[in-house]
């Protein structure tokens, strides 16, 4: 077992003009998988970057996803995840037992078959987002009025919030996600988001409808004060992820045409991106050793799952994007008890929003170099800022 701490690398390390994942990742892999950094907080953390350690911090009961244990790290000096007291029902900080209760009232909601039938509406939202883009004129940013767009109004739906105040979300969620937004920004922004669900909630209360929110109201596990937490969680978890794995799969089909149509592109791009890699921080409760690595009670981990999705003892030539390989096993989903709920929904978010865009609009393409597209370096996900294109 190792003891020595490494001399601590700042994070995140991706650069402009630089690959994503970083080169560095592929050099800690070697290295022996674990090392030590600094978040752009400050915080000491584990970087832990090979796909079976991955695995390995992500199903250890003795660490924890609860930010009220001492040491859970931030990623920016502001924000980071908030704990029950802060808003309840944001189980993703809970460890089990008590994350199970919103997990299994949760699930149905989830499932291949439910996402299936959501089929028609999520057809009808990708449709009418590509008649306004027709509408519009021959040229557009994919992000804004395409990527964005479609994963809120979906999950607007599913919960029942009305199509008209998507634009009031897409502005409070963007605020969250963002390295750089204020204490102020974000507390704004996750206030007013709050108030919206819990106006929509008491309003389900009185007219319950075929929506989410009002299916867990009836079913009563999840109290009324943790609904808005749910609800608020659903919106974020699925929003900014979905549409830059939209953005990023748009122009990866774009440059590799021979993958359009193709639905097996879904998974290898999930698996290629990894675009929520700074998303799941954990805590070690207990003395706990992984990949031959010593981590003490109170340090903070952050297990990289783009660093792990690139694995090459796991995936063959991982910086190819190569549809033909199974890429199932991959954690851009995370795994073991917090393994994304909305994975199913993504997969079919995904591949609708290819097929009826290269369908309708088969002269698409880039209004600009790759290599000047704008990425994202400053917040927690990885994505496109923009996405020029005409047709
Ligand atoms: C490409 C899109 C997405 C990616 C890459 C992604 C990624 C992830 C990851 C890595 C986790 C694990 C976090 C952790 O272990 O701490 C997670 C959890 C979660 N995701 Fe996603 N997600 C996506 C879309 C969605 C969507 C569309 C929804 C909902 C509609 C959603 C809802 C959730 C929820 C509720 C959790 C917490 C689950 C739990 O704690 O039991 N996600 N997601």
């Amino acid at each position: 077992m190792t003891t020595t701490n490494t001399c601590p690398v700042a994070f995140p390390l991706r650069r402009p003009g630089q690959p994503f994942p970083p080169q560095e990742y592929a050099d800690f892999r070697q290295e022996g998988g674990l090392v030590k950094s600094t978040l752009p907080s400050g915080v000491p953390v584990w970087l832990v970057t090979r796909h079976e350690d991955v695995r390995a911090v992500l199903t250890d009961s003795r660490i924890s996803s609860n930010p009220s244990h001492p040491g859970f790290p931030k990623a920016a000096k502001t924000g980071g995840v908030p704990s029950q007291d802060e808003v309840p029902g944001w189980f993703v900080a809970l460890d089990p037992p008590e994350h199970g209760r919103f997990r299994k009232t949760l699930i149905p909601e989830f499932t291949v078959r439910r996402i299936r039938e959501m089929r028609p509406a999520i057809e009808q939202v990708v449709n009418e987002r590509i008649d306004a883009l027709l509408a519009a004129g021959n040229t557009a940013d994919l992000i804004a009025d395409f990527a964005l767009s479609v994963p809120s109004l979906v999950i607007s739906d599913l919960l029942g919030v009305p199509k008209a105040d998507r634009d009031f979300f897409e502005t409070k969620t963007r605020v969250l996600v963002t390295l750089t937004s204020t204490d102020e920004q974000r507390q704004s922004a996750s206030q007013a988001l709050l108030r919206y669900l819990n106006r929509l909630i008491t309003i389900k209360q009185r007219r319950p409808g075929d929506d989410l929110i009002s299916r867990l109201l009836e079913d009563g596990t999840i109290s009324r004060q943790e609904m808005s937490g749910v609800s608020m969680l659903l919106l974020i978890a699925g929003h900014e992820t979905t549409a830059n794995n939209i953005g990023l799969g748009v122009v990866t089909l774009l440059t590799n045409p021979q993958w359009i149509g193709d639905v097996r592109a879904v998974e290898e791009l999930l698996r290629f991106y990894s675009v929520a890699d700074l998303v799941a921080f954990r805590v070690a409760v207990e003395d706990v050793e992984i990949g031959g690595q010593l981590i003490k009670a109170g340090e903070g981990i952050v297990p990289l799952v783009a660093a792990a999705n690139h694995d090459g003892t796991v995936f063959e030539h991982p910086e190819e994007f190569d549809p033909e390989r199974s890429a199932r096993h991959h954690v851009a989903f995370g795994y073991g008890v917090h393994q994304c709920l909305g994975q199913n929904l993504v997969r079919v978010e995904m591949e609708i929003a290819y097929r009826f865009l290269f369908e309708r609009i088969p002269t698409l393409e880039l209004a600009v170099p790759v290599e000047e597209l704008s990425l994202k370096y400053d917040g927690v996900l990885y994505g496109l800022h923009e996405l020029p294109v005409r047709w």
